[in-house]
């Protein structure tokens, strides 16, 4: 008996760690892509603060500059794109790109990859977002990428190269950044952020979690082993010896035990009595 009822549990936990492993994987997986977007997030709001703070506070003051030499400092997405090439030197798993189809600065040149999710977003323009993961020389990364779009005021610069200042045509020439529309999608401002460490302190957390359960688990088969024994399979096996010893005749078998789980203890007791009453009854027909 024991071993069918051992059987049957431990298919049963089986089952429960499968399906428990099956939820805690994904709720961590779920848990740290989340975290880790959080903090694409946050860069890609960082990266609006600068461009907000350059075109409202450092544009204005290279106005008279510009007139006689181009300053890229005054260009919005050109701030955001170096302060990130400099967080990029202390932490180099992190990246900020403004990748464009037609870029008037060829570093901003979309890559493969990168000219996809631009294509995506040229494709659908409800899309605000998009999120992935790709594997990198760095190792697993995620990315977040928003669109980037044309508005009228971009059109001085990135139209035609007749309307644009003599200086911009000096500095970066007539081919590259221009014959944007108004309202096209041109490029995609992408993040990346290491997904890598995030995901192994979410395998450790799974492989400690379903440890700890199978301990339970292997505590609650010997706690369930050993009740059975002492309620139900000793006192049991007890009885049936002495029932054995009773029904062959040998008056001299011990009293049937009393011991056991309260079924087993009233069986015994009702053996008892039976055998009493037997005893009682054969007397009777002796004498
Ligand atoms: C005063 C001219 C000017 C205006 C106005 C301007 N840009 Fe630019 N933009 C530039 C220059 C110059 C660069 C290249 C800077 C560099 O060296 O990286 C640039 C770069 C960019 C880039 C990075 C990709 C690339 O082409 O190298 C994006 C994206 C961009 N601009 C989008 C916009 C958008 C959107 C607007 C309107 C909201 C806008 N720009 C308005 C001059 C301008």
């Amino acid at each position: 008996m024991l071993l069918r009822i051992n059987l049957i549990l431990l298919v049963a936990f089986a089952l429960g760690m499968a399906a428990i492993s099956l939820v805690v994987t994904s709720t961590l997986q779920e848990n740290a892509t989340r975290e880790v977007l959080a903090q694409a997030g946050l860069m890609m709001d960082s990266a609006a603060a600068i461009r907000s703070y350059t075109e409202t506070e450092i544009g204005p003051l290279l106005d008279d500059k510009m007139v006689t030499a181009f300053r890229p400092q005054s260009v919005p997405f050109y701030a955001a794109t170096q302060n990130f090439l400099t967080l990029h030197k202390e932490h180099p798993d992190y990246s900020y790109k403004e990748a464009t189809l037609n870029p008037t600065n060829p570093r901003d040149r979309a890559m493969d990859w990168e000219a996809d999710i631009v294509q995506r977003f040229r494709n659908d323009s409800s899309t605000r977002e998009v999120s992935g993961g790709r594997d990198t020389p760095m190792g697993s990364t995620l990315y977040l990428a928003r669109p980037i779009r044309v508005d009228s005021g971009c059109l001085e610069c990135h139209s035609l190269p007749s309307a644009a200042p003599a200086t911009l045509l000096a500095r970066y020439g007539r081919d590259n950044g221009f014959g944007w529309q108004p309202n096209e999608v041109v490029g995609a401002q992408i993040v990346s952020v290491p997904f890598a460490s995030a995901e192994s302190s979410a395998g450790r957390v799974r492989r400690d979690v379903l440890t700890a359960i199978a301990a339970m688990l292997v505590i609650v088969l010997l706690v369930v082993n050993a009740s059975l024994y002492v309620l139900v399979i000793r006192p049991v096996r007890r009885i049936a010896r002495i029932a054995d010893q009773v029904s062959l005749g040998d008056t001299s078998a011990a009293e049937f035990p009393s011991g056991g789980g309260p079924e087993v203890a009233a069986l015994s007791a009702a053996f008892n009595r039976m055998r009493k009453s037997l005893d009682k009854a054969l007397r009777m027909l002796g004498g």
